[in-house]
Parts: structure tokens; sequence; C-alpha cells
């Protein structure tokens, strides 16, 4: 996406190489973005302390400085080779980040969403640390967020006959469901398995009918996604039905 958005002016391989200077990479290949990282970290165009804010990064994606500083403090000179890395690489918004180029005007203000999108990603990337793939199974792009789960009385009168029960997660890629009445796992009221993981569960919900209860009895839904990050909700019928509103 950088070198798609950006590389008319930063890309080694193609465009009018006007940015190079300042931030530049031959391709988007994992080899060669470890060196733009590198660079986006030592030059302090991005950082996790000032946050996205704060950072000259952000800034040239979003098309203006974002903390109201003065942008005269600390100057930079891209082109200075001799000069410290602080006075090379200063602490700046260029203003050719205005429009990036683009005679229509900026892509945030000209409401291009995919755009848009890229931004807000950037930004989130920025704040949580700025974390990088390195092929690593466990890493960043792991799924480590469980599914939700919910539950409530689904008659007009709120009597404890049916219940709907709805899942939803991230991924929109659930691995099972069930509802049970108190821990009668060998007799679910409702239960749903993907056959396997190319044709996931997608987020939803069901219409559950409800046996003879009494107040007392635990409702439980439990919601596992692809990588078995698993939800449980667990509430007594007499709460849900203390939480329903009859119909009119
Ligand atoms: C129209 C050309 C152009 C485009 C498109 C462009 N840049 Fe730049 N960028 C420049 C120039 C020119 C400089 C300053 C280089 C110099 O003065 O030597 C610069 C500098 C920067 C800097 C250093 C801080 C600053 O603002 O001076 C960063 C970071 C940067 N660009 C990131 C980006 C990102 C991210 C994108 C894509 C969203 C982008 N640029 C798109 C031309 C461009």
């Amino acid at each position: 996406m950088m070198d798609a958005y950006c590389g008319a002016c930063h890309s080694l391989q193609w465009g009018n190489h006007s940015g190079v200077n300042a931030l530049s990479w031959p391709d988007t290949s994992t080899a060669s973005s470890d060196q733009v990282y590198a660079d986006i970290g030592a030059r302090q165009f991005a950082s996790s302390g000032l946050g996205a804010i704060g950072s000259s990064l952000f800034w040239a994606a979003r098309g203006r400085r974002t903390d109201n500083r003065n942008n005269n403090a600390a100057p930079a000179n891209y082109g200075c080779t001799g000069c410290s890395p602080g006075d090379r690489f200063g602490y700046y918004y260029s203003s050719i980040h205005d429009t990036l180029g683009n005679p229509a005007g900026h892509p945030c203000t000209t409401g291009d969403a995919a755009y848009a999108a890229w931004v807000f990603k950037v930004g989130k990337w920025i704040d949580n640390h700025m974390p990088r793939d390195t092929g690593n199974a466990y890493g960043y792009k792991f799924d480590w967020y469980h599914p939700t789960a919910d539950a409530a009385i689904s008659t007009s009168n709120c009597a404890a006959t049916q219940l709907r029960v709805g899942w939803w997660d991230d991924s929109n890629a659930i691995k099972s469901v069930s509802v049970l009445l108190g821990e009668a796992v060998t007799t679910p009221l409702y239960v749903a398995q993907w056959p396997d993981p190319s044709h996931p569960i997608r987020n939803g919900e069901a219409l559950v009918a409800l046996p003879t209860v009494s107040p007392g009895d635990l409702i439980t839904v439990e919601v596992h996604d692809a990588q078995d990050n698993r939800q449980i909700y667990r509430k007594r019928i007499a709460q849900l039905v203390s939480e329903c509103t009859p119909g009119p």
C-alpha cells in the first residue's frame, strides 16, 4: 500500500524520486522493507512514544501536521549527508504531502475510502508500537482475540421458552457455537460446528427453543473462532427474564 500511495516520489524503482533523500525503498518485499522499517525508526519519522499524531510519517499520509507545533522549529535538510541525523531528518512536515501531487486534492479530502482506511491503519500501527511481521506464526497478525456471544429471551411476553443467540468475530469465521442448559454438554440446546476451515460459520444468530426451565437454571453460550479463542456467556434464566421487555 505504501508503495502504491507514496512510491510516486519515494520509490527507487519508479516515479520521480523527489522524496528519496528523506525516505526510499527499492520495492516492498520483506527483505528490502526491513531497511525502510529501520529508516522510519532511526530517522524518527514514526515513534510510538509520540504516537501517530506526533509522527511525520503519519502527517505525510494524513496530508497535514497533526501536532499543532511550529513547522519551522526543527527543519529538515534531507540532502545533507554530513549533518547529524537530527539536523538532517529534523522534525518536519513537507507541504508536498498536502495533496501528494494529486491534482484533484488529497485523497482524504476527495473521499477515497480505501485511502482513509489505510491512513487509519498506519495511525494504529504507530500507536501500537509499530509491530513488524517477521514471519513468526504467532506474530502480530495472529488472532489472539476472542469472539463475542450474546443471548436474550425472544418471546413477545418474555416467557422463557425461546432464546435468540448471537455471535460475532472480527474474522467472520467461527468454528463452533453451542448453547447449553446448565452443564449438560451431552444434550446441547443448539450446536453448530464448521465442517472444515474453508466453510466457517459466519457472524450471525439463531433462535433456540427452550425446554421447561426454572429461574435458577443457567444458560451457557460458548463460541470458538478459527484459532480456538473462546468466549463463554452465561446467565440464569431469572436474569434473562428480568432483562426482557415485553412487546406492546
Ligand atoms: C508528490 C510526491 C510525494 C508523494 C506522493 C509522497 N511524498 Fe513524502 N516526501 C516528498 C518530498 C519531496 C519529501 C521531502 C524530500 C526532500 O526535501 O528531499 C518527502 C518527505 C517525506 C517524509 C519526511 C518528513 C517530511 O514530511 O518531510 C516522510 C516521512 C514521507 N515523505 C512519507 C511519505 C508517505 C508516507 C507518503 C505516502 C502517503 C508520501 N511521503 C508521499 C514527496 C512525496
